[in-house]
């Protein structure tokens, strides 16, 4: 790859979730070990660059996203000296490797709290956010992202810290520069280590309104989750520019940082990936992934409606289509399954579902990110009871709905559509025990589908899930076009079909796909007559389109490529 400040353009990132993706010494947790032998699996995918979830010395609360050491590796995955072999492998193989930095918060066993927590005076103390107690309650009516209040009491020292997430998930107090200057050491050791860029976490949360000032509250609850107090606050922009400066200034090479950014707005996010303020290379907006849940209560599942989904996205692609660049995400650690989500996960529509959600995301301007077992079209898990749970996000919510006297069932129907869970059981591999994962117990069980849905059965199938997703790699780096092709929707108010185009003066494609499972006509027009079929999700789709329309089956998707001469649309 030439060396060009925008190579993460034209890449494909791959999401490792390392608990669950390959267990190589049977203890039923995913380890470092066994994602060097899956390497060459992911090479086969044509993936360019691999993000890996934390890995860190943590006590597994929040499974890695509370860090208690940030320069070592939690003996669950393995050593120092494994994560270079693998490291370096990954070098070897041409792709790149970027680390998850969890840098809101630490967990409380982390030195630092430890330290914070010990007196007032204590010269950690503030590195945290503490508070006294105010007209005998919490500091201020903010919510925890976990349930709850956002503040915990500390016996020793009689204050409250805040902690947006898990109590055992203190936030780092950003306005003291000594936490800052410790944030940035800890990347410049990575990147020393070789490390191509980092995913950071809730990175829009690290600047607090000033004063902490109580959020607007809901009818009959006691706190509410306060994105006005903490997200895109005063002085992160100041913040994300000084990393860049002090941590990669100065520093060559191809690195890509991107940040995780629940509630940020597409007007923030150009600022963040505005190339000339020097903040960010892209950001995880959440607007798409907020579109069948309640507001203050994202396990309230409420349906969708495809229109609302197609607008979201596509009021992103022309926020940032002059400034700043997406990325392109269904899935994550933290996302339901999209197949059972925005797609049909019933066996006759599951595959197709998967492709046509894959051609739309992925046809889209942006660097597409694929998390692990997306590219097999893996499904939701068939959770049936409390005790199922393991993310203590889904262990708090029921708790708390049986504390208060809630709707179990109802609580219980949107964990199973929603919760993280799903996206964490074992990646399927093959019909091994398992699904593959692991010759032990796994930490959390394998879908019972992966005796048909699985890597194994995939890889080497012409029509497989896999097979499209390869396809769609591949397109992504032949392409300029789908690089940087300006975006133009199609039929936006279609509640099935799912249509837009991209263009530059040399050429243009047509990306189009039938959301649902009855076939439809679809009108496009003669510009496209005599366009090439760059990729389809059937097999027999004619080369060449001979027609102003096309007939699409149920979830049927495909990709046109057609020519333009002096931005005029050529037949
Ligand atoms: C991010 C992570 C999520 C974690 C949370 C707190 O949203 O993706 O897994 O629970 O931050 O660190
Ligand atoms: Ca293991």
């Amino acid at each position: 790859m030439p060396h060009d400040a925008a190579w993460w353009k034209s890449a494909v990132v791959y999401q490792i979730y390392p608990r669950s993706f390959a267990d190589s010494n049977g203890d039923g947790i995913g380890d470092l070990a066994g994602i060097i032998g899956r390497l060459d699996y992911l090479l086969a995918l044509g993936v360019d660059v691999l993000w890996l979830s934390p890995i860190y010395p943590s006590p597994q609360v929040d499974n890695g996203y509370d860090i208690s050491d940030y320069r070592a590796i939690d003996p669950l995955f393995g050593t120092l000296a494994e994560f270079d072999a693998l490291l370096a492998r990954v070098h070897e193989l041409g792709m790149k490797l970027v680390m998850d930095l969890v840098v809101n918060h630490t967990s409380d066993e982390h030195p630092w709290f430890v330290e914070s927590c010990s007196s007032r005076d204590n010269p950690k103390r503030d590195w945290y956010i503490w508070r006294d107690v105010h007209e005998g309650s919490e500091p201020n009516n903010w919510g925890s992202l976990f349930e709850g209040s956002a503040w915990a009491w500390d016996q020793t020292t009689d204050q409250y810290y805040l902690h947006l997430f898990d109590r055992k998930q203190p936030d780092l107090n950003w306005e003291n520069p000594q936490v800052r200057k410790a944030v940035q050491d800890i990347m410049i050791w990575w990147l020393d280590r070789g490390v191509d860029g980092f995913r950071m976490d809730v990175i829009n949360f690290i600047s607090k309104a000033e004063g902490l000032p109580d959020t607007p509250a809901i009818p009959g609850q006691r706190f509410a989750i306060a994105f006005d107090g903490f997200a895109d606050g005063p002085h992160v922009h100041e913040y994300l520019a000084e990393i860049t400066r002090e941590v990669f200034g100065g520093r060559g090479g191809d690195f890509i940082t991107v940040g995780e950014m629940p509630g940020v707005t597409p007007e923030q996010a150009r600022l963040y990936t505005d190339p000339a303020r020097g903040e960010l290379n892209m950001v995880f907006q959440f607007e798409h992934m907020f579109v069948d849940q309640g507001q203050q209560n994202k396990f309230d599942y409420l349906g969708f409606d495809l229109v609302v989904l197609k607008k979201s996205l596509h009021r992103w692609q022309a926020a940032l289509a002059e400034i700043g660049w997406n990325s392109l995400y269904w899935n994550n650690h933290d996302q339901p399954r999209v197949v059972s989500r925005f797609g049909d996960d019933d066996p006759d529509y599951w595959a197709a579902s998967a492709k046509a959600l894959a051609t739309v995301l992925h046809g889209m301007r942006g660097t597409p990110f694929v998390y692990q077992g997306e590219e097999l079209g893996m499904t939701n898990y068939p959770f049936r009871i409390p005790q199922d749970y393991k993310d203590l996000e889904a262990v708090n919510y029921f708790n708390h709905v049986v504390e208060s006297g809630g709707d179990e069932s109802a609580a219980l129907a949107g964990l199973a559509k929603i919760s993280r869970d799903n996206a964490r059981t074992p990646m399927q591999w093959d019909v091994g025990p398992n699904a593959g994962f692991t010759a032990a117990d796994p930490w959390l069980p394998a879908n019972p589908n992966y005796i048909w849905l699985n890597a194994a059965a995939q890889i080497d199938e012409t029509d497989s899930v896999f097979a499209h997703y390869q396809a769609l790699i591949r397109l992504r780096h032949e392409s300029p076009i789908l690089v940087d092709g300006d975006f133009t929707p199609l039929m936006a108010e279609d509640p099935q079909i799912w249509a837009y185009t991209r263009t530059t003066p040399d050429g243009k494609l047509l990306v189009i796909a039938n959301c649902g499972r009855g076939p439809r006509t679809v009108e496009i027009g003669p510009a496209w007559i005599g366009a090439n079929l760059l990729l389809g999700n059937l097999l027999d789709t004619p080369a060449t389109s001979t027609s102003t329309s096309v007939d699409l089956a149920g979830w049927e998707a495909r990709i046109y490529s057609g020519l333009r001469r002096g931005g005029v649309d050529a037949g």
